[in-house]
């Protein structure tokens, strides 16, 4: 399964690693990203994974006004540059979110106007919607109380959405942690219709649902939390399954995973802090899984990690019914 649907070679700009076409604008994405959600977040370490992260080849960045990661990210690009690790600025594929308390329509230009700021550009590549609620306009705010949630005025947030990728302030601009049904909601009302979904997907929650209709109307995915996401608890990185294909096929339990979901057809966004990490996370392109292997993934028991309570601070009470803001769907 060497080259999954939708795949568009490395446009000459990424020598290692190969793209995807998203929506109608900008350039395509790369298959394998940086992310740079970090805890305890350390901007220096944050900076010098980054940089690592180009110096391997790395051509993607994702980060969000949520993970205070923007300005590192800027200025490990713009370092980047200066030393000749990459040609320009454009090289890099920059995707940033607009957390939940900026998520409603007034809010909108100025929040990614801020993220530029931040991230010393005049424009990213992809501009997402974090999460498919919004909070009291305020602080960006982690978790999120109770009181503070709200329905996200979908109609006048994507209005506004449509108007950064009009302004050029976004080359694409898509949504995350969107259901089918959200995405529905979503389709309904767009003119520019998003270009990806970004969700977690790993082969312990394997998002088939997602995965096919997004196929089907054309929204790239991109996998965030690949490798299973952070903590001592992980069911990729300590699956038996995934270790028992690793020791087959002499590869690490990492890139068995990463591999799966390239050939689902997604690129993913895949955090570490470790050199050795970065450069391994992306040596995933020359060789493939097996049907057998496939198969046996296929078997893994699903365990979705973030749901809409992992999002919310424990105490209090919302006034919304939090089956309408959550992320889960088999
Ligand atoms: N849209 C959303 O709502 C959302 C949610 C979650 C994440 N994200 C994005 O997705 C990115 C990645 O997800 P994530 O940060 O949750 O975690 P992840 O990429 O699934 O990685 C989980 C942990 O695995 C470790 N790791 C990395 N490479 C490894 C390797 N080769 N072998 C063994 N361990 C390895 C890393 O720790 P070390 O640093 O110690 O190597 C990392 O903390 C985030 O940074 C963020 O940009 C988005």
């Amino acid at each position: 399964m060497a080259s999954p649907a939708g795949r568009v070679g490395t446009g000459g700009r990424c020598p290692e690693i190969p793209e995807f076409l998203a929506g109608a604008g900008g350039r395509p994405v790369p298959a394998v990203g940086f992310g740079t959600a970090s805890s305890p977040f350390v901007e220096e370490e944050v900076r010098a994974a980054v940089l690592a992260a180009l110096e391997v080849g790395y051509r993607h960045v994702d980060t969000a006004s949520l993970y205070r990661s923007e300005r590192a990210v800027g200025e490990a690009v713009a370092e980047a540059v200066r030393r000749g690790i990459v040609a320009s600025r454009e090289e890099v594929f920059v995707t940033t979110k607009m957390w939940c308390s900026q998520s409603h329509p007034d809010l909108v230009l100025p929040s990614i106007r801020e993220s530029l700021q931040k991230l010393q550009m005049e424009y990213v590549d992809l501009y997402l919607i974090h999460w498919p609620a919004a909070a009291k306009p305020g602080k960006l705010e982690f978790p999120i109380k109770r009181e503070d949630i709200m329905p996200l005025d979908l109609s006048g947030v994507w209005r506004a959405m449509e108007e950064c990728q009009r302004l050029g302030l976004a080359r694409k601009i898509g949504v995350s942690n969107f259901t089918t049904t959200k995405l529905q909601d979503l389709l309904a009302i767009a003119e520019i219709p998003p270009a990806v979904n970004q969700v977690e997907m790993n082969p312990s929650w394997q998002q088939k649902k997602i995965i096919e209709f997004c196929k089907d109307k054309g929204i790239h995915v991109t996998a965030c939390s690949p490798l299973g996401g952070p903590g001592m608890s992980n069911a990729v990185l300590q699956s038996e399954v995934l270790e028992e294909i690793s020791k087959a096929r002499g590869k690490s339990v990492a890139q068995i995973s990463l591999r799966w979901i390239y050939e689902q057809g997604a690129s993913m966004v895949v955090k570490s802090l470790k050199r050795e990490r970065i450069k391994e996370n992306m040596e995933i392109f020359d060789w493939e899984l097996s049907d057998e292997d496939h198969s046996k993934i296929s078997q893994i028991p699903q365990h979705k990690k973030v749901t809409v309570t992992d999002i919310l601070s424990p105490d209090g009470a919302s006034s919304v019914d939090h089956a309408e803001l959550d992320v889960i769907e088999m």
